[in-house]
């Protein structure tokens, strides 16, 4: 078996969780290198397994020769970009959680994943752990691909779903979700495509028939690649119009008809650290 040596760069929410599990791993095909943190009075008490080390320097972790794999899952741009761009330029295999990277950056480090010979992946930084990245990648890799539509967004559709179920507020249904751990303490980049609609329009679409949901869509036309995020008001027969609260779901629309459907739970620690 081939026994890959990871760094785990991050004991957080998701990184626990990785750690739980590659840690209760028996399969051999793992074994821990490292554990990266920027806290370590926080980590006194985690039962490291042989061999391990805990760091609070990434660069002893990802440039440590015997690594094959680097899971970051620290978050943010800075270090987080700095670690994995110094693990591809080592032709390292880099996985993610990280969605603020891969949105400002994602071209750039898979680049350098080409030229040096790693890998990037980062299908837990898109749609809650659905496996829709493999899933276009290789399952449907011979199928011409129309259209890509998603609700990708757990926190934003959990409050468009208390909104036009539970009849509150913009500010009441966020509340809500923050309460229940659903949204960030600054929810700034979840909201952002909703926090501007009036209580008007959900008030006129519910009176249609219609959901307001937040779909990122990406399209070809005219050998052109398109792509929006955008409220959108769904009508029932679309295929997203059923999810709702914090799943996410992923239609694809492809030359052969097939069922194309993926939904998951999103902002959830499990199906991503998964
Ligand atoms: N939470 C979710 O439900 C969720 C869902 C999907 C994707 N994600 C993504 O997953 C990633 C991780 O999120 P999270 O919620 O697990 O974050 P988190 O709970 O804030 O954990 C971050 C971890 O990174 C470590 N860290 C931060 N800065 C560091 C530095 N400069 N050097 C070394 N270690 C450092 C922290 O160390 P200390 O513990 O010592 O402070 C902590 O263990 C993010 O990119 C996030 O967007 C999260």
């Amino acid at each position: 078996m081939n026994n890959k040596r990871i760094a785990l760069l991050g004991l957080g929410t998701i990184g626990q969780v990785v750690f739980d599990k590659l840690v209760a791993s028996t399969n051999g095909a793992w074994q821990l290198a490292w554990v990266v943190v920027k806290h370590p009075e926080r980590h006194q008490t985690v039962l490291l397994p042989t061999g391990a080390q805990l760091t609070t320097d990434w660069r002893r972790a990802v440039e440590d020769p015997t690594v094959d794999v680097v899971i970051e899952l620290i978050s943010g741009i800075g270090v987080a970009k700095e670690a994995v761009t110094s693990a591809l330029l080592h032709g390292k295999q880099v996985i993610t959680a990280n969605k603020d990277l891969v949105a400002t950056a994602g071209t750039e480090l898979d680049r350098l994943a080409e030229l040096y010979g790693g890998a990037l992946t980062y299908e837990a930084a898109v749609a809650g752990g659905i496996p829709i990245i493999r899933t276009i990648n290789e399952g449907l890799a011979p199928d011409r691909i129309r259209r890509v539509s998603g609700i990708l967004n757990g926190t934003s559709n959990y409050i468009l779903t208390a909104i036009d179920q539970e009849g509150l507020s913009f500010d009441a249904a966020l509340k809500e979700a923050q309460a229940k751990d659903f949204a960030e303490a600054n929810p700034t980049k979840d909201v952002t495509g909703i926090d501007h609609l009036s209580p008007r329009l959900f008030a006129a679409a519910k009176e249609w028939g219609l959901k307001i949901k937040l779909l990122a869509s990406t399209w070809e036309s005219r050998g052109q690649l398109n792509y929006q995020v955008a409220p959108v008001a769904l009508n029932p027969s679309h295929p997203l119009y059923q999810v709702d609260g914090v799943t996410n779901a992923v239609v694809i629309d492809s030359e052969v008809p097939r069922p194309t459907s993926a939904p998951g739970r999103a902002v959830r620690r499990r199906p991503t650290a998964s």
